[in-house]
């Protein structure tokens, strides 16, 4: 495998395949355990990433590569192989979450800053020893009719591109993450409103990266679709597909290989329809594809139930969601394939 940032960027959207976000934080795979009434414990959350990654199929079919938090970075499998070791053998690529969260930012009330710049370039020294190829920085952008702000835009754009920088120097290819909420306070608003403020955003965000001097040909961007607010979805997909590709051309530059969607809170099935009326019929300069956390993992999650004795009917319905994603990837998912699973 090249160790090129361009030729691992181009891999991490090659034709058909996507991230597998798997980098919830311990508090969040917390809550997701609670669903399933599991414990949340270091052999828990080993068990269950275990099984994913094992998924062979999956793995070495639709899934390109695998945001790791740090915990997994550093674990092993019950046999004691390493899981980043389990990664490369189904030819996929280990990345990293590096940042530390979004904090409250000071003086705006209800928006907040992603933190973990300092010290950094020494972490990134580390995660690319142990085996990381790419990494995560998600920055949190909170919409209603006030918000965002022009301050936490411009805050949260600086980072991300501080954070690419540092990432490449590293020789690490930084995926650009800036979510504008679906659901967030309070989560009623339009899809007009979202296409104005993911558009605002992309664009504070290029600007950004391009001050930064970040390679465009060796970073993945990580946008959210657009989208109206959870309590106000009425948008059809078609219209989700039709205003997403709309901003994208005109914000992200054609130099960037690749865009990998992150799902935010959308259903499964929403997902993926999503991901592949945007690829129907749109010649794009950029590959799109997914980078989805609970939206590939949610059905596993449910079939697996914290028990060793559903592993396999956890990586079945693993596999299933992944191939329908695959298929999304390259426009060709229709709804009738997910009855016939
Ligand atoms: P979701 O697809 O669940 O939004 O997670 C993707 C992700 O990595 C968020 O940072």
């Amino acid at each position: 495998m090249s160790e090129r940032l361009e030729d691992i960027a181009v891999a991490m959207v090659a034709n058909g395949r996507g991230l597998l976000a798997a980098d919830e934080s311990t508090a969040t795979i917390k809550k997701r355990f609670d669903s399933i009434a599991l414990e949340s414990t270091e052999t828990s959350r080993r068990d269950y990433r275990e099984m994913l990654l094992r998924s062979e199929e999956a793995m070495r079919n639709y899934i390109s590569g695998v945001i790791l938090y740090e915990e997994t970075l550093f674990q092993n499998a019950a046999d004691g192989t390493p899981l980043v070791e389990i990664i490369r053998q189904a030819g996929s690529i280990p990345g990293i979450k590096v940042d530390t969260g979004a904090k409250p930012l000071p003086y705006f009330a209800k928006e907040t800053i992603t933190e973990g710049l300092d010290g950094l370039a020494a972490r990134l020294a580390k995660y690319h020893e142990a085996g990381a190829r790419f990494a995560k920085w998600r920055g949190v952008i909170a919409v209603s009719d006030t918000l965002p702000t022009w301050g936490a835009v411009k805050a949260n754009a600086h980072a991300l591109a501080r954070y690419a920088a540092l990432c490449q120097e590293a020789k690490i290819v930084p995926i650009v993450e800036p979510e504008v909420l679906m659901d967030g306070a309070p989560g009623d608003h339009s899809i007009e409103r979202s296409e104005e403020v993911t558009e605002w955003v992309l664009r504070t965000v290029f600007e950004e990266l391009g001050d930064a001097r970040v390679k465009l040909e060796g970073m993945i961007l990580k946008p959210s679709m657009v989208i109206d607010g959870k309590k106000a979805r009425k948008a059809s997909v078609s219209e989700v597909a039709e205003r997403t590709v709309k901003v994208l051309k005109r914000t992200v530059p054609s130099a960037v290989p690749g865009i990998a969607f992150l799902s935010g809170g959308q259903s499964t099935e929403e997902a993926t329809a999503h991901l592949s009326a945007i690829n129907t019929a749109h010649d794009l300069p950029w590959k799109l594809t997914f980078s989805y956390g609970r939206a590939l993992q949610q059905e596993a999650l449910t079939a697996w139930n914290g028990k060793a004795e559903n592993v396999a009917a956890g990586q079945r319905a693993f596999t299933h969601r992944a191939k329908m994603c695959s298929l999304a990837a390259k426009g060709s998912w229709k709804k009738d394939l997910e009855k016939a699973a």
